[in-house]
């Protein structure tokens, strides 16, 4: 008798959280206007990448060629695009023209989005 009711109790214990997330949800959002999306559209920001032609010197992955891996950047938004916008060494300039800074947003979004690269590659591969 003492186990059927220790069943119970825990059958109930582990229906609670089944019923918090069986809650009316609250009505839905309105849709974040596409230009103030803060996060940026991550499939966006790829054609991008690929379009205006970061993909060359960091990899389709952004994980580096020429230049260096930029996935999971450690720079804030703000340094990014300016970093873009004024390049220091190697990399060329993309002016709001070329690449206006809503779609630099989302390519940001994009490089935060890659897995970084295996740390520990096969040995093999390090020649
Ligand atoms: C012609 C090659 C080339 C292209 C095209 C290019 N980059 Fe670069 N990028 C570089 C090089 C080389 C560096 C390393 C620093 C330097 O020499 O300027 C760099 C550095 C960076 C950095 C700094 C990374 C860090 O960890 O400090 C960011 C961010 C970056 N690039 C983003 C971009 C984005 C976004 C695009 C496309 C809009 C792009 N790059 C296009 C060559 C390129």
């Amino acid at each position: 008798m003492k186990s059927a009711l220790k069943v119970i109790a825990l059958t109930m214990a582990a229906a609670l959280p089944l019923a918090a997330l069986a809650q009316p949800q609250k009505a839905p959002a309105p849709a974040p206007a596409p230009a103030a999306a803060a996060a940026g559209n991550a499939k966006h920001g790829l054609q991008v990448f690929l379009t205006v032609g970061c993909y060359q010197c960091h990899g389709t992955m952004g994980h580096g060629g020429q230049g260096p891996n930029l996935a999971r950047l450690k720079l804030p938004p703000a340094a990014f695009q300016a970093l873009v916008r004024r390049p220091a060494g190697n990399m060329p300039a993309f002016s709001e023209n070329t690449l206006p800074s809503a779609d630099l947003t989302d390519v940001y979004a994009y490089l935060q989005s890659i897995p970084p690269p295996l740390e520990h590659r096969p040995a093999i591969l390090n020649d």
